[in-house]
């Protein structure tokens, strides 16, 4: 059994996790930044009109603010089992450490979902208005993308997470500029 109890959450687990958890916290992790760079075709999108889903990519210097929850021991490997099914359209466990207050320097060991170019729904840097089009035209088993957008938007303003991508794509939806 692993001893890393906790999951950092950063897009669709932020505020929609569905498994069972002993707490959770806001948390952030350094040196990775929320990116819209990830294809959807099994959640907000299908094969041939794909929606768009968050990532992290690494970013030296960077903070993003997601939701850590802390598992019960004994129930970490069925929550894993159930995120692998759940992320299985191109994401990747990564060992991370979470931190919980701004100026920590000492995090607590966890797991959390990442997109990785290698995966073959990876898109990588687009124009914004290009991702707000993709989003605004993708409906998945989940619900909207659009949906997807502003629910993560709406979850970081109630932690007040800063996050300038995400609320750049959220303005140029809610605008109808795309
Ligand atoms: C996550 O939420 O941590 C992973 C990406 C997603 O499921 O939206």
């Amino acid at each position: 059994m692993s001893s890393r109890h906790w999951i950092f959450g950063y897009g669709s687990l932020l505020w929609h996790p569905e498994f069972p958890h002993l707490e959770q916290r806001p948390a952030f992790v350094r040196g990775w930044t929320r990116r819209f760079w990830q294809a959807s075709t099994d959640h907000r999108g299908v094969p041939g009109r794909p929606g768009r889903v968050v990532t992290l990519v690494p970013e030296p210097g960077a903070v993003c603010w997601g939701m850590g929850y802390r598992l019960d021991p004994e129930q970490l490997d069925g929550v894993l089992v159930t995120l692998d099914w759940r992320e299985r359209g191109g994401y990747e466990r990564h060992d991370v450490a979470l931190l919980f207050e701004h100026d920590a320097t000492q995090g607590e060991p966890g797991l959390m979902y990442v997109a990785t170019p290698a995966n073959p729904n990876y898109v990588g840097p687009r124009e914004l208005s290009e991702i707000a089009c993709q989003v605004r035209s993708a409906h998945g088993p989940s619900g909207a993308n659009l949906d997807y957008v502003l629910r993560l938007a709406d979850a970081l303003r109630r932690m007040a997470a800063e996050d300038v991508h995400v609320f750049a794509l959220e303005r140029l939806l809610r605008a109808g500029e795309s």
